[in-house]
């Protein structure tokens, strides 16, 4: 049998589109060969493979006409003028606003302070101006970026890992934005920036591997959320307590059309609880450069019997950070790797990962900064 994520599914949007983009004789091509077809749409559905890309290809007229179509739309300014207010409305209702909570209650998770739909502002902003603006609010952030309600108990202790190098200016649009939106859903949670100070190729895996043995000596956090430093929540209903992990956030993003770019896909947010994590063994740690890691985690879960959520509608929208890769490299051997992640599972995540980070605490959140290199988790090689 094939594994998950090379099936191609009908909702393989992108891979579409793709479609649309070859040549008459590389279409002969693969409809000769429905092997090669999806091997070939999952490598174009994976991380990175930009719509945009797409879209110098086929051109923005048929891609609109496609999107708008899928969508049964017929507004002007797409997709920015879909009218959040009506897709976005929950299924059950929230409390009523005049609702009180109570210091010896467990905080509910549908609360009336989460309004819905954010207002995203992605000017650069420095760090100290929003630890300001956010202490003036709520004097009892903590260092680290701890935070816990007052007026309730914390139904859930939640640790945010944020992966990180050379984004500097990306920290604080990440703050601004989902601080007070974890602040409205009443959550008790903490942020750990952990960022890789070696020049090896960027390994997001190994980086979460150790951000959470870290997080766990600080307190026992009931769950993870593995959370890119560019994605920006854009409803504060997507919440990120840990009753229905693991949970897949980021579903619509704006980069990729506000779609899922492929059933299996489950990077950019997502998150476990520790107990999960821990069963799965983490995440592989062999994955040097982008592409593939989220796709080899979303087989561990599945090989656990895990069932992935995800938000309904609307509620799991980001936006990301413009940006350029600076250099980052793309992991080539995913492909190889991926065809092992059952047998890989019990060899390489938690159980063989040796480091020494430095960890200091700083205001918003706690920074581990670590080196990595390959020798830190030793396996034997396929
Ligand atoms: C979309 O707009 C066009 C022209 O304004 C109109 O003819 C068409 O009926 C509209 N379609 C829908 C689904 O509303
Ligand atoms: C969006 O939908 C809500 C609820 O149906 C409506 O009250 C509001 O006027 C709509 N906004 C726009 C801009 O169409
Ligand atoms: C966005 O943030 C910048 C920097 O804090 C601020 O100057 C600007 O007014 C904000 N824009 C909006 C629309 O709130
Ligand atoms: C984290 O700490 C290291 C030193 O230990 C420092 O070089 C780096 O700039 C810090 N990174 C962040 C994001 O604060």
């Amino acid at each position: 049998m094939m594994p998950p994520h090379m099936r191609f599914r009908r909702r393989s949007f992108l891979g579409l589109l793709f479609l649309f983009s070859l040549s008459t004789s590389a279409l002969y091509f693969i409809y000769s060969a429905p092997g090669i077809v999806n091997e070939y749409l999952f490598m174009v559905q994976a991380r990175g493979m930009r719509i945009r890309q797409n879209m110098r290809n086929i051109g923005a007229q048929v891609l609109e006409q496609v999107v708008r179509s899928a969508y049964n739309i017929n507004g002007t300014d797409y997709p920015y003028d879909f009218n959040l207010s009506e897709t976005a409305a929950p299924p059950t209702p929230y409390l009523p606003a005049g609702f009180t909570y109570l210091p010896t209650d467990i905080c509910p998770e549908r609360l009336p302070t989460m309004k819905g739909r954010l207002e995203v502002n992605m000017s650069e902003i420095a760090l100290e101006e929003v630890e300001r603006g956010l202490r003036q609010v709520d004097p009892s952030l903590g260092l680290g970026g701890h935070w816990k309600p007052q007026d309730c108990i914390p139904r859930w202790k939640v640790a945010i890992l944020v992966p990180f190098r050379n984004r500097h200016e990306h920290l604080p649009i990440l703050f601004r934005h989902l601080i007070p939106a974890l602040q409205r859903q009443r959550l008790e949670f903490g942020f750990y920036v952990v960022e890789q100070a070696s020049d090896e190729p960027f390994n997001r895996a190994m980086l979460f591997n150790v951000g959470f043995k870290e997080a766990m000596k600080d307190l026992h956090w009931d769950c993870v959320i593995f959370h890119d430093v560019d994605h920006i929540l854009e409803n504060d209903r997507n919440y990120y307590g840990c009753s229905e992990m693991p949970r897949h956030f980021a579903v619509k993003l704006n980069k990729y059309s506000y779609m899922l770019p492929y059933d299996e896909f489950f990077g950019g947010v997502s998150g476990l609880t520790s107990e999960q994590f821990q069963k799965i063994n983490g995440f592989p740690n062999a994955f040097w450069g982008w592409g593939g890691e989220d796709d080899d985690l979303w087989n561990r879960v599945q090989y656990a019997g895990y069932t992935v959520s995800r938000p309904p509608g609307d509620i799991g929208r980001y936006m990301s950070i413009p940006h350029h890769h600076r250099g980052e490299v793309q992991f080539l051997g995913r492909y190889t790797l991926l065809r092992h992640s059952k047998e890989r599972q019990r060899l390489d995540g938690l159980n063989n990962l040796r480091y020494s980070p430095q960890v200091s605490r700083r205001s918003l959140y706690t920074n581990i900064s670590v080196a990595l290199s390959r020798d830190l988790a030793p396996i034997a090689d396929y």
